[in-house]
């Protein structure tokens, strides 16, 4: 029966793929796929037909136009030149390769920002930027909104009902910010709307200290350097909603004449902490981000990390819009992925919820600034060595395209994560090594592995659906967060909070309690005092024996029933002997909290203690180090994905008998080479 209903989904994705004529999918994504980036505006037309020929070859099933292309779109003010675009649209589905059309305002023509001089951003140091690279523009801009709105609005009209486009992505990496007056004004009225009063400004920000203390609100400064914590978190926010606004504005125009079954979304750049996401994605059907390794090789935890992150914008699977055919151009050493690791790269994306998978870029301009980015095909229009390696993903893709249809990773442990708490940690690091970022993935790296599957989630998410929720560094927490949590604690949840949360307020002031601040009293205990390290301290106790390094937190338990997990080991003398982790029982729930960074041996026993006691109980698969292992599931079926990123061949004995998806037949054992990756099904047909 499953397998009639995948084969069904598999013969209607592929039909609308592969129909001479294609016919507009009723849903916003196709369920499996590569793409590439491809830049027809650079290129004679007559080459256009090779170019898709060999991309349908590598089975690639859509390409993202249009991005940097606004000169040519519109090459003098009011002039559009939508045509040479309709062509190779129209081309692009003679191919069986749907278009995602990308606005272009990431790049102003040089004849817009010369006519209006105000559409160029105001760099920090107030010099205006220039013409010549890309981002020059001013995202609070009103006459810039407008010309990006007219443009969008243009593509929109000609691409909003063409069968062959299937969604849309606005703007490229929403990046730099702009600090000039028309900003400042905007900055001030967000403030005026946030906070009402002065008064209550001036107390929030505690501006006596330092006599900063505001009687007009146009005194008050942009931008985040060395500025009040309040301050500059009201910046952060603002650039945020300014950059959600901006989209909006494009995303409306866009809407109004487009059918609902093409998508919006933009690529947003993992980690990259410039606005906060959650804010922007908002208005977004899914999430789409451009992967990059640079420097090096996959790095599983971090950018699995990053992967999970981008499906908790929106708690969805998402895209990897742009990812590197083998090297970059941008890092101080652009070494190449080694042969084999783009695929394993492509299939730990789909692992971690990825749905597409698009290459930057088919092929490179003769002139620019990437002129030694990695690429399909090379200068001569013939493909590259990787080439090959992308056709395989792309084969492959097709062949699971049905198994992996609809499915997704659910996860029952979740790591908060909050814009609010990593710039307010950064700002403020106390010890310069001490990055947020890191904390997170030092519990990430053991819970996905222990877990299998992790979600990563604002901590105003719905929680109710985990049995494990772990906030590292989780500084700044708002009443609401707060609540979320108390509520999560008393509803059943075990709620793990690591190394300084519960600081700070949401105007980055300091709680007027210790921390946990307002989860104190459920938690029956504080820190007394942090301390930025030296040198690692030595721990000792439940989670066996092991050190913190960078900082540690001196835990005191007030209530009865409030446990102390772990002790600190000599060290500097305040610490030594204290509590180090803290547990408390609440009804059904658990609140615990760890004031050391713990090594790896211990954050394994800890997380280990930690599975066991909210009762997750992931597959029992003995996996070996360096195999990155992931399950998508739907109602009816599990896919489990395994990727072996280690130098030497490995074999895993499965607990059960599975399809092996990408090869055919049943299969209860795996050897897998360096690279190799293997995708199976519980649905045995
Ligand atoms: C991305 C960008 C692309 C291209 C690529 C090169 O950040 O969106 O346009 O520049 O980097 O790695």
């Amino acid at each position: 029966m499953k397998y009639k209903a995948i084969a069904a989904i598999f013969y209607f994705a592929m039909a609308s793929l592969a129909g001479s004529s294609m016919a507009a999918t009723s849903s916003k994504t196709i369920p499996l796929s590569i793409g590439v980036a491809w830049y027809p505006e650079q290129w004679p037309e007559s080459r256009w037909e090779d170019d898709l020929t060999l991309m349908e070859k590598a089975h690639v099933h859509w390409v993202r136009v249009g991005e940097f292309a606004w000169s040519r779109m519109e090459p003098s003010e009011g002039v559009y030149d939508l045509d040479w675009l309709v062509r190779a649209v129209e081309l692009a589905g003679k191919h069986h390769i749907f278009v995602v059309m990308g606005t272009p305002s990431a790049s102003p023509p040089a004849w817009l920002t010369q006519k209006y001089p105000e559409t160029l951003r105001t760099k920090e140091d107030g010099r205006k930027d220039e013409h010549g690279n890309r981002q020059q523009f001013d995202w609070s801009s009103p006459k810039y909104r407008e010309l990006a709105r007219a443009m969008a609005e243009r593509l929109a009209v000609r691409f909003g009902h063409d069968p062959n486009v299937i969604g849309w992505q606005i703007d490229n990496e929403y990046a730099e910010q702009s600090f000039g007056p028309t900003t400042r004004t905007q900055f001030q009225q967000w403030l005026k709307a946030r906070y009402g009063t002065l008064d209550n400004l001036n107390q929030r920000w505690a501006t006596s200290y330092w006599s900063q203390s505001y009687t007009a609100w146009e005194q008050i400064p942009v931008g985040a350097t060395r500025g009040n914590p309040g301050l500059m978190l009201s910046w952060q926010r603002f650039v945020s909603d300014t950059w959600r606004s901006y989209q909006k504005v494009q995303i409306d125009a866009i809407r109004a004449h487009s059918e609902p079954r093409q998508f919006i979304t933009t690529n947003m750049m993992g980690f990259f902490d410039r606005y906060d996401h959650y804010t922007v994605a908002q208005d977004l059907d899914f999430a789409a981000w451009d992967d990059y390794v640079g420097q090096g090789h996959l790095d599983p935890t971090r950018n699995g990390a990053a992967h999970d992150l981008t499906r908790g914008f929106l708690r969805k699977n998402f895209w990897v819009m742009e990812t590197q055919p083998g090297f970059v151009n941008w890092s101080q050493d652009n070494n190449a992925l080694d042969k084999g690791e783009v695929r394993a790269m492509a299939w730990h994306d789909v692992a971690h919820g990825a749905d597409a998978v698009g290459y930057w870029q088919w092929r490179s301009a003769l002139n620019g600034q990437e002129e030694y980015h990695g690429t399909l095909i090379g200068s001569d229009g013939t493909p590259v060595p990787v080439y090959s390696e992308v056709a395989q993903v792309g084969a492959e893709f097709d062949r699971a395209a049905a198994w992996l249809s609809g499915t997704e990773p659910q996860a029952e442990v979740a790591i908060l994560h909050s814009y609010d708490s990593r710039w307010a940690v950064n700002w403020q690091r106390h010890n310069q090594s001490y990055d947020p970022v890191d904390a997170l993935l030092s519990y990430y790296k053991q819970l996905r592995r222990q877990a299998h599957t992790v979600d990563i989630v604002a901590p105003l998410a719905p929680l109710s659906r985990y049995k494990l929720v772990v906030a590292p560094a989780l500084n700044v927490l708002s009443d609401g967060e707060a609540k979320n949590l108390i509520e999560y604690v008393r509803q059943g949840g075990h709620l793990v909070l690591g190394q300084r949360s519960g600081m700070k307020t949401v105007d980055n002031a300091l709680q007027p309690q210790r921390q946990p601040g307002p989860l104190t009293e459920l938690l029956g205990g504080r820190v007394e005092q942090y301390y930025a390290l030296e040198s690692p301290v030595p721990l000792d106790g439940q989670w066996g024996s092991g050190s913190s390094k960078l900082w540690a937190e001196q835990l005191g338990a007030s209530a009865p029933d409030t446990e102390v997990l772990m002790r600190y080991g000599r060290s500097n003398g305040w610490l030594d002997g204290q509590p180090a982790a803290i547990t408390r029982r609440v009804g059904n729930g658990r609140i615990t909290y760890i004031g050391a960074w713990l090594d790896g041996m211990t954050m394994s026993h800890a997380v280990e203690w930690m599975l066991t006691d909210a009762k997750v109980r992931p597959v029992a698969v003995d996996v070996p180090e360096g195999v990155e292992f992931s399950i998508r599931r739907d109602a009816q079926h599990e896919v489990w994905i395994f990727v072996n990123l280690n130098a030497g061949a490995q074999r895993i004995k499965l607990p059960q008998t599975m399809t092996d998806v990408l090869h055919g037949g049943n299969v209860n054992q795996l050897s897998l080479d360096h690279f190799d990756v293997s995708v199976l099904s519980s649905n045995v047909p």
